[in-house]
């Protein structure tokens, strides 16, 4: 079932125990909030599309968007985590619809779902991506490979292709992958999620290109480690041989983490929402095909 937002103010605001503790400290992530509200960027009426929103990165996005006075379509395959945004958000006229990128009807879905809601579309945001396993190369398989690239390319390259329609129609048109650190910078781990980092950075160019003499402005968005709930799996990897509370196992993968950040901290989901909302905004009118990484200082490339 959709979730069509027609204003939910007063609704209580529903934080599972994960998004708490993702959130650290308090007071940073309203700092956070507060440097984003900050910004004026004139993106009142926009519509946006994300897709991950229901959880993390694609979720503060969804949040900081709908405060600039966007109109926000979402997806995700959890309803849970939709409504519970939904109940979360600002604004009317919003759409969170239940979908399976990896899933051709499904995304075929969504599109006409969103064009009947929103009615055209300024920026697409190909935000929902994962590791799925958490691995060396001898432990992924070709399927792992598979799925890999399922989410983490090819929902992007459907999906531009489907929505390339509408973009010629806005005046403002944008796509932003989000890509990663290990795009540029891969370790032995997920091999299988590191090198469709890559081709998805290496896409975002070549679409750049093509969509340039429409000017639809294509950039991506590379961050390093963002506490979010894709780490669960670092610590159940972690609490599986342990006798120490799950809990403290998270602090100090978080706190480990940190400490290998130059900033001495992990990021934020909202970290990264400043970036995104500028390439979206009218003062990015001259970039396309480039990459803006945001980690801290993790990859410190000149
Ligand atoms: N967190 C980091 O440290 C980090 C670092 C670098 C790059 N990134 C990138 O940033 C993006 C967001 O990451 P995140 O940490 O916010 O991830 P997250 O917390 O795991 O959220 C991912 C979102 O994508 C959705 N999703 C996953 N598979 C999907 C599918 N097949 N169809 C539709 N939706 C799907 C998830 O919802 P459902 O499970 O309900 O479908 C969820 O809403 C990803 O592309 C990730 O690779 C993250």
């Amino acid at each position: 079932m959709a979730v069509n937002t027609q204003g939910n103010e007063g609704d209580e605001v529903i934080f599972d125990i994960m998004r708490e503790s993702s959130i650290g400290h308090l007071s940073n992530l309203q700092a956070a909030k507060k440097r984003n509200c900050n910004m004026d960027l004139n993106l009142k009426g926009r519509k946006v599309l994300i897709t991950g929103a229901g959880d993390g990165i694609g979720r503060a996005f969804a949040i900081e968007f709908a405060k600039m006075g966007a109109q926000v379509a979402g997806c995700a395959r959890s309803q849970d985590r939709l409504t519970s945004l939904s109940k979360e958000i600002e604004g009317n006229g919003h759409l969170f619809y239940p979908t399976d990128l990896t899933k051709l009807e499904e995304v075929q879905t969504f599109h006409d779902k969103v064009m009947e809601t929103l009615g055209g579309l300024d920026v697409l945001i190909n935000n929902a991506g994962s590791i799925l396993k958490l691995g060396g190369f001898f432990d992924v398989t070709d399927q792992d490979w598979q799925d890999s690239f399922n989410i983490n390319l090819l929902s992007a390259v459907r999906l531009s292709r489907l929505f390339i329609p509408a973009l010629k129609q806005s005046n403002t048109p944008r796509i932003i992958n989000i890509s990663s650190i290990a795009a540029s910078r891969p370790g032995d781990m997920f091999p299988h999620y590191n090198a469709m980092k890559a081709a998805l950075s290496n896409f975002t160019v070549s679409l750049a290109q093509t969509l340039a003499a429409d000017k639809i402005l294509v950039n991506s968005v590379s961050p390093g480690p963002v506490w979010t709930r894709s780490w669960q799996q670092e610590v159940d990897l972690a609490s599986k041989d342990s006798d120490k509370n799950p809990n403290d196992i998270k602090e100090e993968i978080k706190t480990q983490i940190g400490q290998g950040v130059p900033l001495k901290r992990m990021g934020l989901p909202e970290d990264i929402s400043g970036i995104v909302l500028f390439l979206a905004s009218d003062n990015a009118s001259w970039i396309t095909g480039s990459n803006f990484t945001v980690d801290g200082g993790v990859t410190l490339s000149p």
